[in-house]
């Protein structure tokens, strides 16, 4: 089923590249459309329409509009955390620079809602519309609740599960929720698949958080030990915290507040006391 519902999505992003210009602004687009991902988003909502219809052709702008925002997200994303790989290529702003990081950013935003305005029954696109800005606005809020994360002492393992619910689980449930709706889904059912994708996108981000300090980089495809140079506050960090005490606990601490550190040094001071 993921292979049949992948290549009706793979064949549809490669029919709605961007060929328009300047090049300077949708280059970085097609770089980072074109360079893989796992399509997780996309065939969320292929699989939620598909619950409800075979047709499941019908959701595939919508899941257009859910990879390109997520991918859109990506680019500030690495900006913010000043990541230099990504799917195991050089991010955006690394390979075409800052600006370009930011505005075709900007723009991946803005395509995505149009792609949202393909969906065919238009009847449903003021609700879908509704689903998807609430849900854009949450994933900011995420954001901004990982910087300030970065720089607080007092962040709480209740406060992570909120903060990754919001900058990751409701992109997942969005996804599903819209697909289940393009295919026809009751209101109630809708609900009970978003919830779902929630769940599953929380325990999505702690497994992307393990990954980040434990995994395989030439599978991973993005800088191993990136969460602990930036003093990412991870459930492994607020459970380190936890369960150290004396000289430990002081050296993890000291380790979350500095920068100036050389970097591998850190990640495996970090490591050893994890
Ligand atoms: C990366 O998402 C951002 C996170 C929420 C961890 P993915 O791990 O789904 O990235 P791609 O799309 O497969 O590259
Ligand atoms: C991703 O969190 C959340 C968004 C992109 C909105 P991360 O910062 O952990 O994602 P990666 O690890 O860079 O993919
Ligand atoms: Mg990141
Ligand atoms: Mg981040
Ligand atoms: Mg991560």
């Amino acid at each position: 089923m993921k292979s049949s519902y992948s290549s009706i999505f793979e064949k549809y992003l490669a029919e709605n590249l961007f060929l328009s210009s300047p090049k300077e602004l949708y280059e970085p687009v097609n770089y980072i459309l074109t360079m893989g991902g796992k399509r997780l988003r996309p065939i969320l909502a292929l699989m939620g329409c598909g619950l409800f219809d075979d047709r499941v052709e019908k959701a595939v702008p919508a899941a257009m509009a859910v990879e390109v925002f997520h991918n859109f997200t990506l680019l500030h994303d690495d900006i913010m955390d000043a990541a230099p790989i990504r799917r195991g290529n050089p991010t955006v702003h690394k390979k075409y620079g800052l600006n370009a990081g930011v505005l075709s950013g900007d723009v991946m935003l803005i395509h995505a809602y149009d792609f949202l305005l393909r969906i065919e029954n238009k009847s449903l696109v003021p609700e879908v519309f509704s689903i998807f800005n609430k849900m854009a606005i949450e994933v900011c809020q995420g954001q901004q609740y990982d910087m300030n994360f970065e720089t607080s002492a007092a962040v709480s393992i209740p406060d992570y599960l909120r903060m990754i619910e919001l900058k990751t689980a409701v992109l997942l449930a969005s996804a599903f929720k819209i697909g289940a709706l393009i295919g026809g889904a009751s209101a109630i059912d809708a609900d009970h698949l978003s919830e779902f994708g929630r769940n599953m996108g929380i325990a999505f981000q702690l497994q992307d958080d393990v990954l980040d300090t434990y995994g395989d980089p030439k599978k991973f495809g993005k800088k191993v030990g990136g969460d602990i140079v930036q003093n990412k506050k991870t459930y492994l960090v607020l459970k380190a915290l936890e369960l150290t005490e004396d000289t430990d606990r002081m050296s993890l601490e000291k380790l979350l507040s500095s920068s100036t550190e050389d970097e591998a040094v850190k990640i495996a001071a970090v490591k050893s006391i994890f």
